[in-house]
């Protein structure tokens, strides 16, 4: 047995280029049920030709077979092997071929992690970040770029589908009932891109002429039984590639794309040049078994994984500390697609909601790191939301700071100087700056500093001078190993509302002394101003304002900051309610002032007093569910987006919750007549329609039918029985269900056993019927966890079991925080059960507990104790170790 290397912390200012490239790569895989042999050829090229470094190869659980230099075996007991390494001493000075044959063991991967065997019976691997290394010794880092060339060897009849990445080239019959293909990818790329799947697997096809009018052929793979929902995630591919030719000008590089669906995988999906491979729950839909949530999800990420074509592949990481460089400006261009696919302002208020849920209390928390981390132990651990969504954020802020037009030039400069390169950070920085000739040399420290900057903005009206001070200050909260933080560039959208609730026209604006004429981006009167804080402490003053207006300040919310607004008052709020013309900003004002009042309420409750909400917040509530009378809310609300009304009536049942206020006049299922909501919003037609104005509506009436249930009467509880008998589709008939389950009973338990037993042999929607159990907050839940841990739909071993039923129950339920600690017991369980199998999952898992410095006492030293036993165990995987050190740190 090799020698044993520990787990080692790698740093980002540790960054060395190798000492060898390689050019050409070419893999054989021998596929079978017992083992899988390995053998690759590489062409090497030394970077310099007057020494010969080691040549230090990646490898992990691979068996070394041989390693010929020039056609030359060297004995095995004259090179260097661990168990991480294979060193090479004594190389030639000139380009020369490496051949190693090595063996692994797929059929007994659970990691799902390098190649693995799916339970669905089929191979396939997912190399991202550092999973190559399982497959066979390589120099496993972004910024070795070759030409592959793969030739797959299998069964016929078991793996009649043989895919790589790039194009067929070759492929026929061998002797024993086995078959070939050669596949060939042109581009050279990172090892993380690499992908192969065999099995038996039946695929959708179709076609996209591109703009220069070649013609593509789009696969989309899964077992026969499944090709009929993959319509959705066909005419999601076909939306995402004509919008990247009409956005940024980019189109697709190969004549086929393959899409494959496996039903285990660690995240959602991959975007391996020319072969894709997803998580099943992100390519399979139907009407009848997924929601409109699922269905936004594909369309997300299917967008999400084509744009990466470009932004990852064609242009990649120099390192993973980088990763940002291709995640972040990813998922902005998938946000940016959803939105034009479908309604801007839901789509911003939904990332915003997940940006503050997660990634603000990631980022005050014992993991928060930098958009690009300094350091770590294991990059798996890095796949955040501060990377992928904070990350997002930040390329959202070039794009409001330059301009449309100035961001598109940046990119397209971006792309004209990296094509074909592993890059950083900063050359993404640089072209965006070069582009647009603008100074933004403070904004670099997005990427280098961690926490949430709290941005507090107070404002004084000259009436004599007509003018309006705005006055801003920031501050970045200390984070593990940076206590101390320099104020970084935050671009402040502002809009200023007069008294008829109508923009004011930005015109004149001083800023640090020096005077600027405003207009917008097309030349006309601006009407939303950037301010650019750059300083701790900073003013601004408008001119020429005849009246002192209402402020709208960080408008679509412009910086991924807390903002503090001491100086806008609640009567501001209600008026940004009724009249912000940035719908955004109307659902934040509409969030603030909800906020305020339920905390306000809820100790008048606990002290059983009378409880009264204010007329005016009811009144807007009302007009927003568009149920209004008063003309001008009604002009306001009629134009306001079907979805936003429902987003922004979401408050309403924090404010009758049961628990804080029953009986009082602040009923909002009464006042804002949900019934009819319901009523009025069925749907008519029987056919399902995913479009922004159906997903809407249901979205309206399903959220009033959850409010109606929380108050638990009778005719409520009919109603949503009735709701889910009559549902024709999963989006309603899940909605009806769920918000039967939200009080415990025989017609909750009824329920739920109807929905299995209607359900049973769909697995994705037998993870929805998890992952519901697993939210609630019904007495004594964690026992009935443990009891779907033995419940046949279970298996530790899919990822998705996992996320459906352990996930949502950490995240959410009040269970997890079971006063006598047995909720984290089952979560430390679990986590050592799931580290032996998939370290990943386990990791993800575990982070739950990583907050417990902010339990109440009793609770901080059982959850403590669970994560101490969790480090000190033998064995323990370096993804949960480094979670669960840091933690306890
Ligand atoms: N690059 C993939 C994406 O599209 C994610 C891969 C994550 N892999 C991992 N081992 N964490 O976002
Ligand atoms: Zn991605």
């Amino acid at each position: 047995m090799a020698v044993k290397e520990a787990p080692k912390e790698i740093f980002l200012k540790d960054y060395k280029p190798t000492g060898y490239h390689f050019d050409t790569v070419e893999l054989k895989f021998v596929l079978s049920e017992k083992k899988t042999t390995v053998v690759s050829k590489i062409r090497v090229l030394p970077r310099n030709s007057s020494e010969s470094p080691p040549l230090v190869l990646d490898g992990r659980d691979v068996k070394l077979l041989f390693v010929k230099i020039n056609g030359e075996e060297r004995k095995l007991e004259e090179v260097e092997l661990t168990s991480r390494h294979l060193t090479l001493k004594s190389l030639p000075v000139q380009p020369f071929d490496l051949e190693i044959g090595s063996e692994i063991h797929p059929e007994t991967n659970l990691s799902l992690e390098g190649l693995y065997k799916s339970s669905s019976g089929m191979f396939c691997t997912q190399c991202e970040a550092e999973g190559f290394r399982k497959i066979t010794f390589y120099q496993d880092r972004p910024d070795v770029m070759a030409k592959f060339t793969t030739r797959i060897e299998a069964d016929k009849a078991q793996y009649p589908v043989l895919l790589s990445n790039g194009n067929l080239i070759d492929s026929g019959d061998l002797e024993n009932g086995f078959h070939y293909a050669v596949w060939e990818d042109p581009f050279k790329k990172p090892c993380y891109l690499f992908a192969l799947v065999a099995g038996q697997l039946t695929s959708r096809d179709d076609t996209f002429k591109t703009r220069s009018g070649r013609d593509v052929q789009l696969r989309i793979w899964t077992p026969a039984q499944d090709v009929p929902k993959t319509e959705h995630a066909m005419h999601a591919l076909k939306l995402s590639m004509k919008w990247d030719e009409d956005v940024y000008g980019l189109e697709y590089d190969l004549d086929l794309f393959n899409i494959v669906a496996v039903p285990d995988f660690n995240m959602g999906a991959m975007e391996n040049k020319s072969l894709n491979i997803f998580n099943s729950k992100l390519v399979l839909a139907s009407a009848e078994t997924a929601t409109d949530v699922d269905y936004a999800a594909i369309l997300g990420v299917i967008g999400h994984e084509y744009f990466h074509n470009w932004t990852g592949n064609r242009v990649t990481c120099r390192d993973w500390f980088q990763l940002s460089l291709k995640e972040g400006l990813t998922v902005f261009r998938d946000q940016e697609f959803s939105s034009d696919m479908g309604s801007r302002p839901v789509k911003r208020i939904g990332d915003v909601a997940l940006l503050r849920t997660a990634q603000f209390s990631e980022d005050a928390g014992p993991m928060a790191h930098p958009v690009r981390p300094h350091s770590y132990i294991k990059m798996d651990n890095f796949y955040t939301v501060t990377v992928y969504e904070k990350g997002a954020e930040v390329v959202r802020m070039y794009q409001t700071l330059l301009g449309k037009d100035g961001f598109r030039k940046g990119m397209d400069l971006y792309f004209e100087r990296h094509d074909g390169q592993a890059v950083t950070c900063e050359d993404f920085f640089a072209a965006m700056r070069d582009a647009n000739s603008a100074n933004l040399s403070v904004f670099l420290r997005w990427y280098s500093q961690a926490g949430t900057p709290i941005l507090t903005v107070s404002t004084a009206y000259d009436a004599a001078a007509r003018s309006y001070t705005v006055k801003c200050k920031q501050e970045i909260p200390s984070t593990p190993g940076q206590p101390v933080k320099e104020p970084t560039l935050i671009p402040l959208a502002v809009g200023l509302l007069n008294s008829k609730g109508e923009d004011m026209v930005l015109t004149e604006l001083l800023d640090g002394g020096s005077l600027k004429s405003l207009k917008d981006t097309a030349g006309g009167p601006a009407k939303t101003a950037v301010l650019v804080v750059d300083k701790e402490e900073q003013e601004f003053t408008f001119l020429n304002l005849p009246e002192k207006p209402v402020p709208s300040f960080l408008r679509n919310f412009s910086a991924p900051v807390r903002l503090v607004t001491p100086t806008v008052t609640d009567d501001d709020l209600l008026f940004l309610l009724a009249h912000d013309s940035d719908e955004f900003n109307r659902w934040e004002a509409g969030q603030t002032m909800g906020r305020k009042l339920m905390l306000d309420l809820i100790p008048k409750a606990q002290r059983n007093e009378q409880l009264a909400v204010p007329s005016a917040f009811v009144e807007g509530m009302r007009r927003i569910c568009g149920k209004g009378t008063n003309t001008s809310w009604r002009k306001r609300t009629d134009g306001l987006d079907g979805g936003c009304r429902s987003r922004c009536s979401t408050y309403c049942p924090k404010i009758c919750d049961k628990r804080a206020c029953v009986e009082t006049e602040a009923r909002f299922p009464e006042n804002c007549e949900y019934r009819l909501i319901v009523t009025e919003n069925r749907s008519s037609d029987p056919h399902y329609t995913f479009d922004h104005k159906n997903k809407a509506r249901r979205s309206l009436k399903n959220l009033a039918l959850g409010y109606l249930c929380s108050l638990d009467e009778a005719d409520t509880t009919e109603l949503a029985l009735k709701e889910y008998k009559s549902a024709t589709n999963m989006t309603d008939q899940f909605a009806a269900l769920s918000s039967l389950c939200q009080n415990p009973g025989d017609v909750r338990d009824e329920a739920l056993a109807n929905f299995y037993e209607q359900w049973k042999d769909e697995t994705l929607v037998v993870n929805k019927w998890l992952v519901l159990q697993s939210m609630s907050d019904i007495p004594g839940n964690v026992k009935n966890m443990r009891r779907l841990l033995d419940h046949p739909s279970f298996d530790m071993k899919n990822p998705n079991k996992v996320y459906s039923l352990i996930g949502p129950f950490c995240r959410t339920a009040v269970n997890f925080h079971a006063k006598d600690g047995s909720g984290y017991e089952f979560l430390a369980e679990v986590t050592l059960q799931l580290d032996k199998m998939n370290p990943q999952v386990a990791s993800r898992m575990v982070s739950s507990l990583s907050r417990w410095k902010r339990f109440d006492e009793g609770r901080q030293s059982l959850a403590k104790a669970q994560l101490e036993r969790i480090a000190k165990t033998d064995g323990l995987s370096e993804n949960v170790f480094e979670i669960a050190s840091k933690s306890l740190a």
